[in-house]
């Protein structure tokens, strides 16, 4: 969703905000737009709706934007539709104050008509315009700078990362965050503001995070946070590991091929250091064999994917721990009054650790005084900071909309997390865990087996790309799977898609099974094999087409059936799901390859959801 960039140094800024803005296009957008400080004190806009290169084409043909301060903004459309003027920046009525912003004005209504009450002109439907205008309206009333920033601050409700230039500061940058990313990185050229760090890696790896109600005035060679109360805060600096390398494509034709390749190494990194001589460690929870022995139940939270995560989660807990588990989205646990307390275990699983519905989700969790536990792949994230527990996966920068790597390390954990409590709650058996732990070992070498099946992958998708409508059902933990494998088929090829408890397709939806549909059976589970089974030949019977996803042994007795077999090597039932989700990731890129979708960059979606 929406993304900030912001300098302040020795160099001219366009470029470097340029820059920042290419790397922050993963994000999801559909406008964008940048404003530089002049020496003298002249704030000059330019945006644009649609990509960044065509933004850049603006800056190419127009008048240039001298200045070595400047914010940049990438918008994706919540008040007011994509266009130029709606982009941001967006200015006060004189022009003195400009102001870039992530989130939502809640009240900006109500201010709205405050400021046009006294004569205050609105060229834009957006809500951050009344912001800039409120600023400029308190800066002419009191002529302070930093009083203007906080009236503005103290009036406005809602969620807010912001990025401010005044014309009469020409040498700093002011920003201001409340439940949305913001952060600051320090360099030697000069200082930055970014919603995210990859937006920083090329110039530097030293930031730190603003917390909620901080305001940061930033020079090319300063920077000071100030709490609510105006005081100084003394900010503790972070280095990020991540490399500029990782968030670069690398040769292949999309981050999202590229961060599928990559999930053998991913799921190593994130399982590594969590095993040492055949035992699973996860001193993130200070080892505290109390933790699961207290809990009567568990919830598992997360928006997309990672509820998805959370319902393979379901699954697993339950059955081997034995504890009440619930999967459920954030925007609807945070609304529903669940039964929470501190013998609930609620574990928030999110990529970004910024998706506004997880956070208010953790929130509520921890209002209801339950043990909060975040599963998390961006290190410091609001999220990662303010749950009880955090466990990072190390999936490292993800840059595809859609989610492949973060989701793989995700289930891996939930995966070794259910091994690590059963054996806490004395429920598994030395042979059991080992077991377990051999096929945790080989599993990067079993995804190395599956993603060099490629080809047969990519045959599959050839052969269906042109369809308008498909099902994924499965039982179990394969129909867990089937939820990822149809959002990721939707997300990025514009097919419709629906996944279904395979025993659930008699009860509707098999009225909608004709030719020119396909059915896609995940069929691993054993105990639930055969029953998968009928429930695809009863939609084949109909005319549908079906491709089957299974174990290599079970392979032969589908291929006398259906077309199209993609087979995975057999693993520990715990670890299936990680074999099983790559070639439904793989079919679901080569799809819209095939149709020539922007795969990376999907219509209307954002990577990180920072709004309800
Ligand atoms: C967006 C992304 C999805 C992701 C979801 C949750 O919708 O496009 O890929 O699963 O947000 O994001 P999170 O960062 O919390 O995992």
């Amino acid at each position: 969703m929406c993304g900030i960039i912001g300098f302040c140094g020795e160099e001219e800024a366009v470029p470097v905000l340029l820059e920042g803005l290419e790397k922050l296009e993963y994000r999801g957008y559909d406008s964008a737009g940048v404003a530089v400080i002049s020496g003298d004190g002249v704030i000059r806009i330019r945006k644009r709706k649609g990509r960044i290169a065509s933004l850049r084409e603006k800056i190419e043909a127009e008048e240039p934007l001298p200045g070595t301060v400047g914010i940049g903004h990438t918008r994706w459309a919540t008040h007011g539709e994509p266009n130029d003027v709606n982009a941001h920046p967006q200015a006060g009525m004189s022009g003195r104050i400009v102001v870039v912003h992530n989130g939502i004005i809640e009240n900006y209504r109500e201010i709205r008509q405050f400021l046009e009450r006294r004569g205050y002109k609105f060229l834009s439907e957006t809500d951050t315009e009344v912001v800039a205008q409120l600023m400029e309206y308190y800066y002419l009333g009191k002529g302070d700078l930093m009083d203007a920033v906080y009236s503005m601050l103290d009036r406005i409700k809602g969620s807010y990362a912001l990025g401010i230039l005044c014309s009469d500061y020409p040498g700093q940058l002011i920003a201001a965050r409340k439940d949305a990313p913001l952060l600051i990185g320090y360099g030697e050229d000069g200082n930055y503001i970014a919603s995210d760090v990859t937006a920083l890696l090329s110039h530097t790896r030293t930031v730190s995070y603003l917390e909620d109600e901080e305001v940061a005035v930033i020079t090319k060679d300063q920077v000071t946070v100030y709490d609510a109360g105006r005081l100084v805060v003394d900010k503790e600096l972070h280095t990020v590991e991540w490399d500029v390398s990782a968030a670069e494509k690398g040769g292949y034709s999309h981050f999202m091929i590229k961060e599928i390749m990559e999930q053998p190494e991913a799921v190593r990194k994130t399982l590594s250091p969590r095993l040492r001589d055949g035992r699973i460690f996860f001193e993130e929870l200070g080892e505290d064999p109390a933790f699961i022995r207290n809990c009567s139940s568990i919830y598992i939270i997360g928006c997309g994917s990672a509820y998805h995560v959370g319902v393979v989660g379901k699954y697993m807990l339950e059955k081997h721990l034995r504890i009440p588990a619930e999967a459920c989205l954030a925007s609807e646990f945070r609304y529903s009054d669940p039964i929470v307390g501190p013998d609930t275990l609620v574990i928030v699983i999110s990529q970004s650790g910024e998706t506004l519905d997880s956070m208010a989700a953790l929130r509520e969790a921890k209002r209801r005084g339950a043990r909060t536990l975040a599963i998390v792949n961006v290190i410091g994230s609001s999220i990662a900071r303010e749950a009880d527990y955090v466990i990072y996966t190390w999936a490292g920068p993800e840059i595809a909309v859609a989610t492949t790597k973060a989701y793989s390390t995700q289930l891996l954990l939930i995966s070794m997390l259910t091994v690590y409590f059963k054996d806490q709650l004395g429920k598994i058996t030395p042979e059991e865990y080992d077991e377990y732990v051999d096929e945790l070992l080989a599993l990067p070498d079993k995804l190395d087996q599956v993603l060099a099946r490629v080809g047969n992958i990519q045959k599959t998708a050839s052969k269906y790309f042109n369809l308008d409508s498909m099902f994924f059902i499965g039982r179990n933990l394969d129909y867990a799977l089937g939820l990822e494998g149809s959002l990721k088929l939707k997300e990025i090829s514009y097919i419709h898609s629906e996944s279904y408890a395979a025993g659930e397709l008699k009860h509707g939806t098999i009225s909608l099974m004709e030719p020119g549909v396909l059915v896609v059976a995940i069929a691993t589970c054993e105990s639930v094999l055969d029953k998968t089974f009928s429930n695809m030949v009863e939609a084949t019977s109909r005319g549908a087409d079906a491709v089957v996803l299974t174990t290599e042994e079970h392979a032969g007795n589908f291929e006398k059936t259906v077309k199209a077999v993609l087979s995975v090597p057999s693993t520990h039932d715990l670890l299936q799901a990680n074999l099983n989700i790559v070639p439904l990731q793989l079919f679901a890129y080569y799809v819209a390859l095939n149709r020539g979708c922007d795969i990376d960059k999907p219509r209307n979606l954002a990577k990180s959801v920072t709004v309800e």
